[in-house]
């Protein structure tokens, strides 16, 4: 009888880009949240990934960081069950990172979307611009991850590593990397408060997941409705408005239901759709945002967390590395 397969792995990363909005919260947290339960998940914070895109502040950095840790743990990541922690305290990336550059055509990396968009925006391109997708594939790659939950926009770069992983076996005849495979979820796509493009942060169109209740009425107030309902008396359509897109995800079945029919019927104006939308938000993160006070005030059980997390993934990084420079050929150290 074969023995039963082991837990699938998970892993994914997050950029410090500062506090967790409702984008990343319906996009990719709650996600994760509930994958802790089912898969062995490693989360970890992309810092080293900053410093290709959005890395200004060195002063700020080490405190998005902690951020977005207490983000995590406040909306609900358990690290008595997932590995959570920073991919600079585990140098292993940066050396897998380089043994991979030596399997990745340059071409295969200029050919990626994000990097065409953004190499033009600047004067003179680095090359961390050009290798991120290599050092993403070592963030996957030295946890043997089988599955990766990715926003539409990393899929290529996804694809990339899954190339990767053949140079590298090819190369080196082995079969020791398998390819990771996306995990594409039904996760909501929670588009900006103008209603045009997706919630992110470099748009300004966000509200964050630990907004106090007033501040996030005075966000959504003015926030993009149905453009053809100018006045009260119209009525709207529910099926165009973001309002109503926002209504299903913190909105019971009956209440969402209610606010299409007061829409198309002309009772409601929007303001009074967004006063129940604005509730049931503030009811919804209200506990989120205890959690992270808490954490805030509790500095020492942020460092635990990270302490340990580190521990374990460079001890799963090593491992990997280990086998790595023995399928290379390098002479193991004389110790
Ligand atoms: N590149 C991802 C982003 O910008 C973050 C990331 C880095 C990542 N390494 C990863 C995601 C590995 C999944 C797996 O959002």
């Amino acid at each position: 009888m074969s023995s039963p397969a082991p837990a699938r792995r998970v892993l994914s990363g997050m950029r410090p880009t500062g506090r967790l909005h409702l984008g990343n919260y319906h996009g990719a947290l709650r996600n994760w949240v509930e994958l802790q339960y089912q898969y062995e998940c490693y989360f970890f914070v992309a810092d080293w990934h900053m410093l290709t895109t959005g890395y200004e502040d060195t002063a700020r950095l080490q405190e998005h960081v902690r951020d977005v840790l207490i983000d995590w743990l406040a909306a609900g990541l358990n690290p008595g069950v997932a590995t959570l922690f920073v991919q600079s305290h585990v140098p292993e990336h940066a050396e897998l990172t380089w043994l991979l550059n030596a399997v990745t055509p340059v071409g295969e990396l200029e050919r990626m979307t994000q990097y065409k968009d953004k190499s033009q925006k600047v004067e003179s391109v680095p090359a961390g611009l050009l290798n991120y997708p290599i050092l993403m594939a070592a963030d996957i790659l030295l946890y043997r991850a089988d599955l990766v939950p990715v926003g539409e926009d990393q899929i290529q770069h996804l694809e990339l590593s899954r190339e990767i992983v053949r140079h590298f076996n090819h190369r080196f005849g082995t079969r020791f990397f398998a390819e990771p495979q996306p995990l594409l979820t039904a996760a909501s796509r929670i588009m900006g408060l103008d209603g045009q493009a997706k919630m992110s942060k470099s748009l300004g169109n966000t509200i964050g997941v630990l907004e106090s209740p007033e501040a996030i009425w005075e966000k959504l107030r003015p926030a993009m409705t149905d453009p053809a309902r100018k006045t009260r008396k119209d009525p709207g359509n529910p099926d165009i408005c973001n309002i109503y897109q926002l209504h299903k995800q913190f909105s019971t079945p009956e209440q969402v239901q209610m606010v299409a029919e007061q829409c198309r019927g002309a009772g409601w104006g929007c303001l009074d759709c967004k006063r129940v939308l604005a509730d049931n938000m503030a009811a919804a993160l209200a506990p989120v945002r205890e959690r992270a006070a808490a954490l805030k005030a509790n500095p020492s059980r942020v460092h635990e967390v990270l302490a340990a997390g580190a521990r374990k993934a460079r001890a799963e990084a090593r491992r990997t590395l280990d086998d790595v420079s023995r399928i290379m050929g390098f002479l193991p150290p004389a110790i």
